[in-house]
């Protein structure tokens, strides 16, 4: 049975934010989507593509790159990741989404159809600095209505590093993932960093193309690369303000302007307890 209620979750400072939680892990709560179960029902199809990201971690860039790479059509409409977003879209948008889908999602494998392994579905995944992410995250929380966070920088680090808000903590989720690739070797999974997207966009796409098994030339590519800036991508998606501010600043190393140094430490000590034996390697500049 689906157990499904809106709780208040607190941060250091006693400022609230509204979550679903759904089966004991906390999604948005977003009005028309299938939820937990409903993720763990779709049919999965032979050829549908999967995108597996902790928020914040550049989802929607790599979804419009991927997609015109995928097509070799540069697109210019507002369709965002959150169209094809599992545990956002209704059960009737996923029937009607065109084949080869190409899907997303924030959850862990253990919520994933489980026609996800049996089909060996390609499975994307990207990755970004735990700092930037946090305070990407921080800065997006405040702007989604439904959340009502109004909370400050410094009663935001800790609970978010230990899992407190929604989708939990960073870790166990880059742990969770590290864990599913390693049990299931055949399973074809391409791990993309964020960070090495920034720093050689075409080299990234191309491991993309040879992934998905398409053939671009550089100069389509190029022409990707252009469509895809941060400044095209907010023109383009931003048209409709109910859709919460996604495209903030876009760099590598923000976090500098926000950690303390004793926030800093602590995290950096709460890393090496957790991620010691992970062998990822992430960039916190460029
Ligand atoms: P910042 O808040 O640090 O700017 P997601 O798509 O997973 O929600 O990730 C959002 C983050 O990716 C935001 O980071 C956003 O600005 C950044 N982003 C979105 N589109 C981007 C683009 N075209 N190029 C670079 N970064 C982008």
């Amino acid at each position: 049975m689906s157990q499904k209620r809106l709780v208040e979750v607190v941060d250091d400072g006693g400022d609230t934010l509204t979550f679903l939680n759904d089966n004991d892990f906390l999604i948005p709560n977003f009005p028309d989507g299938v939820g937990i179960d409903g993720v763990r029902s779709v049919r999965i199809r032979d050829d549908d593509i999967l995108m597996c990201t902790f928020p914040k971690s550049g989802t929607h860039w790599v979804f419009e790159m991927t997609r015109e790479l995928l097509t070799g059509e540069i697109i210019n409409d507002d369709i965002t990741k959150v169209d094809a977003f599992m545990e956002r879209i209704s059960k009737e948008t996923y029937g009607n989404l065109p084949s080869p889908r190409f899907l997303n999602t924030h959850l862990l494998m253990k919520h994933l159809p489980e026609d996800v392994r049996n089909k060996k579905i390609k499975v994307i995944t990207v990755l970004r600095n735990p700092k930037d992410v946090a305070v990407s995250f921080y800065n997006f929380l405040r702007t989604i209505p439904g959340v009502k966070y109004k909370g400050e920088w410094k009663n935001y680090v800790r609970p978010f590093f230990q899992g407190t808000f929604v989708y939990g903590s960073w870790i166990d989720y880059v742990l969770d993932w590290e864990q599913v690739k390693q049990d299931n070797p055949d399973l074809p999974v391409l791990t993309l960093f964020y960070e090495d997207i920034k720093e050689d966009q075409m080299r990234e796409m191309r491991r993309i193309c040879e992934f998905l098994g398409v053939e671009r030339t550089d100069d389509f590519m190029s022409k990707v690369c252009d469509n895809t800036t941060i400044a095209a991508m907010r023109t383009l998606k931003e048209k409709d303000d109910s859709r919460a501010k996604v495209f903030r600043k876009g760099g590598v190393g923000d976090w500098k302007n926000w950690f303390t140094v004793a926030q800093n430490e602590w995290f950096d000590q709460l890393y090496q307890e957790k991620m010691a034996d992970c062998p990822l390697r992430f960039k916190y500049t460029l």
